[in-house]
C-alpha cells in the first residue's frame, strides 16, 4: 500500500501548482496527475456536472491503486469533496480559498478573492467565509475567462492582462491588502499580478498548505512511502499535452490519456 501512488486531479493544468508542492515535499512518492482539460473549465458547470466529473477522475485514480486522492481544484473540492469522502474508502485532501489567514492578518480590513463561479457560489465557501470575515470587506470576483486562456497556453497574453486589470479594479478601490487566489490555475498568474498590484498587497495561495496536509495524513494513516528511490511520476492530460508540458517547463513525464 505505501508504495501505491498519490492521485491528484484538476479540471486541467492548474492543479500542477499543487502537484509541484507535493512532489517537492514528498520526493519519494509515486504520483499520478490527471488534467481533465477536455472538460475545463469546471467553474461554470452545475454542481451535478462538477460532481460527476470528480467521480470519473476519482474512479480512474482508484483503479490505478491510488492510496490517497488530492482534489487539486477549489471548484471540485467545494462542490464534491463531501460526497467523495462519504463514498470512497481512501483519504481525500482538498483545497479551499485561504480566506482565514487573509482575514486574520488584514490591516485595511479589506480582502480580495478571485475564484471561479462554482467556488464562490458553493455552500462550503460561504460557510468558511462567514466564519472569518465578520467586520471585513470581502471583495469577491469571479475570474471569468481566465482558466480557458491558461488552458490554451495564453498565460501572458494582452487579453489576460485586460481581464486581470478589470477584476482587480474594484479590489484596489476597496483598498485590499490581501488577494486570495481561490483557483489552482491562478498561482501561474502571480508574476503578472505582482506587476499590477501595489507592493503592499500580499497574494495568498494554498499550495504549500495542501502539500503539508497531504504529508500529515500519509503519516497519520501510516501510508507514507519509506522507499528512498526515484519515484514514478506521471502526468496525463485528455486535452493538449503541449500546454501541460509548457506549464511544467518540460520537466516531468507527461502523456495524452483518454480518461
Ligand atoms: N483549477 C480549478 C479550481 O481550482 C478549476 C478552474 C475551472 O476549471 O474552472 O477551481
Amino acid at each position: 500500500m505505501n508504495e501505491n501512488p498519490i492521485g491528484i486531479f484538476d479540471s486541467g493544468v492548474g492543479g500542477t501548482s499543487i502537484f509541484k508542492e507535493i512532489h517537492a515535499l514528498l520526493p519519494y512518492e509515486n504520483i499520478i496527475y490527471l488534467a481533465d482539460s477536455k472538460n475545463a473549465p469546471y467553474g461554470n458547470k452545475s454542481q451535478q456536472d462538477i460532481l460527476n466529473l470528480s467521480i470519473k477522475n476519482t474512479e480512474y485514480l482508484l483503479a490505478q491503486g491510488c492510496k490517497i486522492i488530492v482534489v487539486a481544484c477549489n471548484t471540485a473540492t467545494t462542490n464534491a469533496i463531501s460526497y467523495l469522502r462519504e463514498t470512497y474508502n481512501v483519504p481525500f485532501i482538498g483545497i479551499e480559498p485561504a480566506i482565514k489567514p487573509a482575514a486574520l492578518n488584514t490591516k485595511t480590513k479589506a480582502v480580495g478573492i478571485l475564484a471561479t463561479k462554482g467556488t464562490l457560489s458553493s455552500t462550503l465557501f460561504h460557510k468558511t467565509s462567514d466564519l472569518y470575515t465578520n467586520g471585513i470587506k470581502l471583495v469577491e470576483q469571479v475570474g471569468e475567462g481566465i482558466v480557458p486562456l491558461i488552458e490554451s497556453g495564453q498565460l501572458y497574453s494582452e487579453e489576460m492582462k485586460g481581464l486581470l486589470q478589470m477584476y482587480l479594479e474594484p479590489m484596489l478601490k476597496a483598498n485590499i491588502d490581501y488577494l486570495v487566489l481561490g483557483c489552482t490555475h491562478y498561482p501561474y498568474l502571480i508574476p503578472i499580478l505582482e506587476t499590477m498590484l501595489p507592493k503592499e498587497v500580499k497574494i495568498i495561495d494554498s499550495g504549500l498548505a495542501v502539500a503539508k496536509q497531504t504529508k500529515a495524513i500519509l503519516l497519520e494513516k501510516k501510508i507514507l512511502n519509506s522507499e528512498v528511490k526515484k519515484p514514478s511520476v506521471n502526468l496525463f492530460s485528455n486535452g493538449n499535452v503541449e500546454v501541460l508540458n509548457a506549464i511544467l517547463k518540460n520537466k516531468f513525464n507527461t502523456a495524452y490519456l483518454d480518461f
